[in-house]
């Protein structure tokens, strides 16, 4: 099928290539000229697992393409897939400016039946309020479905190809069978749903996902006050079924472009409804909390913050991916060198990116053992695979003392960094 995807970003670019990688004709259209050119020249501009491959392959044969112009290709399109972004107002709700302003250029461009689909995530309602915008400017017929889209960056080609459920909201027999076709190569679950449910849907998996970090971020910070190893406690609730393994990380709280601003939403959904949606409320107040506990066992292992090397590892979100958006460790940075802190850093992927946000205060290294030299604390902020492996002996002989070490993700073993010298700090690993 032929297939037009709005929006070039971690979501776009990824089912634009993966699409064209089931057989479709996929075109990636953005508004950034310098993405599209640097796509054009076979530059990639987000670190993703497999992406740069899969372009390079579907670009050769000439199954994918880019253009700027949604005008230009809109005619050739039998699916078009808005892939924008909708960030988070300062109010919580989801800024629609971007879906609304794509809905319009597909209005005053369409000649003819197209199926519109909404991959961003969108409040319910947005599938009418695109078809409103749509049908402003064009009388003939064409379907909205929305058709939310569940990849997590650091593995969003091997998601996207080998999804969990495919969920499709449509509002027509005709649009339904539309998107049945598009994803029949990939044989995995698909539920069709009404446009509002599969709106639904997304939020409320971002939220419960959300909750269960915050969950277990709760039961770490108890497990530090009774002497329990949350670690411990995960496992043994992670292996009965009902529960499962996954999501049950203690740390520093989620970051990242969608769960923050996905809680937020529904939240304000709730709100807008008449609804007091409580347990949401309490996930995003311990998620703000998490980070901060980073900076109380700081001052209180340092005395004072201001003027002290502190070294953080990690400024991405999660591994395995460049994105900084919502990231618990800059917004440590940020607390910290707003208290005085001298910050060294280091991250394999996302230092340009936090570079370009970050104000003084903070010195970005490209080796991990240069940011960690004469810090008298270091905090592993991102559980990048690198982290876990580094040199801890080495380590502790660059850094001055005490040598604290604030295991932000929990990935390293307490008594191993213990006998190496260090003042170990964990998330939920017990009393200080
Ligand atoms: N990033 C994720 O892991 C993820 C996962 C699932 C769902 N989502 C959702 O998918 C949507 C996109 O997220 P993203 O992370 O890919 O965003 P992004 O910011 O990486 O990319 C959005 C792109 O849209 C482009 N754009 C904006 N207006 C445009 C227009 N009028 N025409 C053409 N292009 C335009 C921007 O230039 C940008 O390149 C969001 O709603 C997000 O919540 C994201």
């Amino acid at each position: 099928m032929n297939i037009v995807v709005v929006g070039t970003g971690y979501v776009g670019l990824v089912a634009g290539a993966c699409l064209a990688k089931i057989g479709h004709q996929a075109t990636c259209v953005d508004i950034d000229e310098e993405k599209i050119k640097n796509l054009k020249e076979g530059k990639i501009p987000i670190y993703e697992p497999g992406l740069s491959e899969v372009v390079k392959k579907e670009v050769a044969s000439k199954r994918l393409s880019f253009s700027t112009s949604l005008k230009d290709v809109l005619d050739q399109a039998e699916v078009v897939f808005v892939a924008v972004g909708t960030p988070m107002r300062r109010d919580g709700k989801a800024d629609l400016q971007y879906v609304e302003a794509v809905a319009k250029e597909i209005g005053q461009n369409i000649k003819d039946y197209k199926v519109i689909v909404n991959k961003s995530t969108v409040p319910v309602g947005t599938g009418k309020e695109v078809t409103d915008i749509i049908a402003k400017y064009y009388k003939g017929s064409f379907d909205v479905v929305s058709n939310p889209e569940f990849l997590r960056e650091g593995s969003a080609v091997e998601d996207f190809m080998k999804p969990d459920r495919i969920v499709i909201g449509a509002g027509s027999n005709k649009a339904r069978d539309v998107m049945l076709e598009v994803y029949e190569p990939l044989d995995y679950k698909k539920i069709t749903v009404s446009i509002e449910s599969a709106e639904m849907i997304k939020y409320a998996s971002n939220a419960f996902l959300a909750t269960k970090i915050s969950f277990i971020n709760e039961v770490a910070n108890i497990c530090d006050i009774v002497d329990a190893d949350v670690e411990d406690v995960a496992r043994g609730m992670g292996l009965d079924n009902r529960i499962g393994p996954k999501f049950l990380k203690a740390g520093i709280g989620y970051g990242g472009s969608c769960f923050p601003k996905d809680v937020n939403a529904l939240n304000q959904i709730a709100g807008t409804s008449g609804y007091d949606f409580k347990l949401l409320k309490a996930v995003i107040e311990v998620n703000i909390k998490q980070r901060l506990l980073v900076i109380d066992k700081l001052e209180e292992l340092l005395d004072q913050i201001k003027d002290q090397p502190i070294c953080v590892l990690g400024l991405a979100f999660k591994a395995n991916t460049d994105d900084i958006r919502e990231s618990a460790a800059v917004d440590i940075i940020r607390t910290l060198t707003g208290l005085g802190a001298n910050i060294s850093t280091y991250d394999p992927e996302a230092a340009e990116q936090a570079k370009e946000i970050m104000n003084g205060g903070v010195k970005f290294f490209d080796d991990p053992y240069e940011a960690t030299k004469d810090a008298k604390a270091l905090v592993v902020a991102t559980e990048w695979p690198e982290f876990k492996k580094l040199d801890y002996k080495k380590v502790a002989s660059l850094m001055a003392n005490p040598k604290i070490l604030i295991d932000g993700r929990n990935i390293l073993e307490p008594e191993e960094m213990r006998k190496l010298g260090f003042k170990y700090v964990g998330v939920g690993r017990g009393k200080l």
